[in-house]
């Protein structure tokens, strides 16, 4: 597929970088023209490097790919992770199809409803009981930056039944200090891993059991894991063990019982919005044209900037405090998916995937990093995330964040020509602004969905497999062979 496209955007990156600003003065339309509503988000790409002629050739490259087709096996539960013969079905954790959807004569869709009644009955009976204060979180990668993310940016939702926390590095402090002030009588561990062999985890666990005393396990622990046996053999009540399946990847397990976290914070019905939110965003994916289609957008703007015009990086800049792990997030989802050098047919690749991904939250980035995105060397796409109406009563100091924002595109836009070198700033910088009208449960999970769906069309053009993560376990082997040595 690659060797198809990069024709097309050989011609594309031979009409650009143009001059950005001077596109916008000769156009009057062509901020209105290159932005586009869906799932209650609202995407202008006016400020890249594209116009009518790319993004024509580049719709017309996806309908003679049967572009369609390829996204649609994904939905439909083909086995599209074909090194390790899996189904990859994020997506029908958010389903509201209630057609059955079969995976080795499973019908997944009951699968997945057995378990969200199992959550939704847990978290009730957490809030009814009141016999945890707080909850924590014993996970890593997928297991752990979904649901901390998530949390975070959902502040404004938060119940306040329980408090929730998180432990991810096996660095001994994550775990004292999350201790710290917290009562073992009181608190409830959940051992979250898909495969029940993570050392990181499983150590944090133990020691979380250490700290417990002569308090029960079963009383004080449940697993959230596809190998239910091993958390059974560790010593969790089946019955406090939910499901995971080998069809949702780590990366994209959010939507899953991986969740719960979630669900403690701010109740089932908005981790049920967040679900609705991200189905919006599916079902606009699917069904969309390719010109309207914001997922799809931003993969091909993605691969105009990194694979025409050479960007090797790419900021994630929310101007929101409540989405500052947003970027670390990301970092998982787009950087475990798409740092691929094997294409799908087992050749190695002679093109660049994946990018580094980065980012930090407006307006702290200002006074850090956004020097080398205005003056240094290097070209930085970046998109900008801003929600319209801030959660806070502080309705000033959203008015000068949103400011900053704005002031920030524009900089990077027209840039400054002095007599003074050292004052110059060339501008012409690719940037997309995502704006949402509020961040709430719903326009957060579209959010995530959009992401996900554009990392997914960037491996299809690029050929590879978004969804295996081989590269994590040299570095895992050795480990164990400098444990075993020590
Ligand atoms: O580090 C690789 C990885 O396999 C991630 O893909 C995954 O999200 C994480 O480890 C945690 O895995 P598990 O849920 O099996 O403990």
């Amino acid at each position: 597929m690659f060797k198809h496209f990069s024709k097309v955007l050989a011609e594309i990156a031979s009409g650009a970088p143009f001059d950005l600003a001077a596109a916008f003065a000769n156009d009057q339309s062509r901020e209105s023209r290159y932005t586009l509503a869906a799932g209650g988000l609202h995407l202008n790409y006016a400020q890249q490097f594209i116009d009518d002629a790319a993004l024509n050739a580049c719709a017309h490259f996806l309908d003679e790919q049967k572009f369609r087709s390829k996204i649609e096996a994904m939905f439909q539960g083909q086995k599209i992770n074909v090194t390790e013969n899996r189904a990859v079905l994020h997506t029908a954790l958010r389903s509201e199809d209630k057609t059955p959807l079969v995976v080795d004569e499973q019908n997944v869709r009951e699968e997945i409803a057995v378990e969200f009644a199992k959550m939704a009955d847990f978290v009730e009976q957490v809030y009814q009981e009141g016999r945890y204060t707080d909850i924590v979180n014993l996970g890593i990668g997928g297991s752990d930056l979904g649901p901390r993310m998530v949390v975070r940016a959902l502040r404004y939702d938060w119940q306040n039944k329980v408090r929730v926390h998180f432990v991810s590095n096996v660095d001994g402090t994550d775990m004292f200090e999350t201790l710290q002030g917290l009562n073992p009588d009181t608190t409830l561990f959940i051992l979250a891993s898909k495969s029940f062999t993570t050392q990181e985890t499983l150590l944090n666990a133990e020691t979380a059991k250490t700290w417990l005393g002569a308090r029960k396990v079963a009383d004080h622990f449940i697993a959230i894991t596809s190998k239910p046996e091993a958390a059974m053999a560790w010593g969790i009540k089946a019955d406090k063990i939910f499901a995971m399946w080998d069809f949702v990847g780590g990366r994209y397990s959010l939507w899953s019982v991986i969740g719960l976290p979630i669900a403690l914070a701010v109740g089932m019905d908005n981790f049920k919005r967040l679900l609705k939110g991200a189905y919006q965003m599916d079902q606009h994916f699917r069904t969309a044209p390719w010109r309207e289609n914001m997922p799809m957008l931003l993969a091909l703007i993605a691969l105009i900037n990194q694979n025409g015009l050479g960007a090797q990086s790419h900021a994630i800049l929310p101007y929101d405090q409540t989405l500052e792990l947003f970027p670390a997030y990301l970092q998982q989802t787009d950087m475990e998916s798409n740092g691929k050098r094997a294409t799908l047919q087992n050749e190695p690749v002679d093109y660049q995937t994946g990018v580094a991904l980065w980012g930090g939250v407006g307006t702290n980035g200002q006074h850090a990093f956004h020097q080398l995105l205005h003056q240094g060397t290097l070209n930085i796409p970046i998109d900008f995330i801003l929600p319209l109406q801030p959660r806070h009563p502080y309705q000033s100091h959203h008015e000068v964040l949103v400011a900053n924002c704005l002031a920030q595109k524009e900089a990077l836009l027209i840039g400054r020509q002095t007599n003074e070198l050292y004052r110059n700033m060339p501008g012409n910088r690719p940037v997309n602004l995502i704006t949402l009208p509020e961040l709430n449960p719903e326009t957060l999970g579209a959010l995530i969905a959009l992401y996900e769906h554009k990392i997914f069309v960037q491996s299809l053009l690029w050929d590879i497999n978004a969804f295996d993560q081989f590269g994590v376990e040299l570095g895992k082997e050795l480990a164990q062979k400098f444990l075993n040595a020590s």
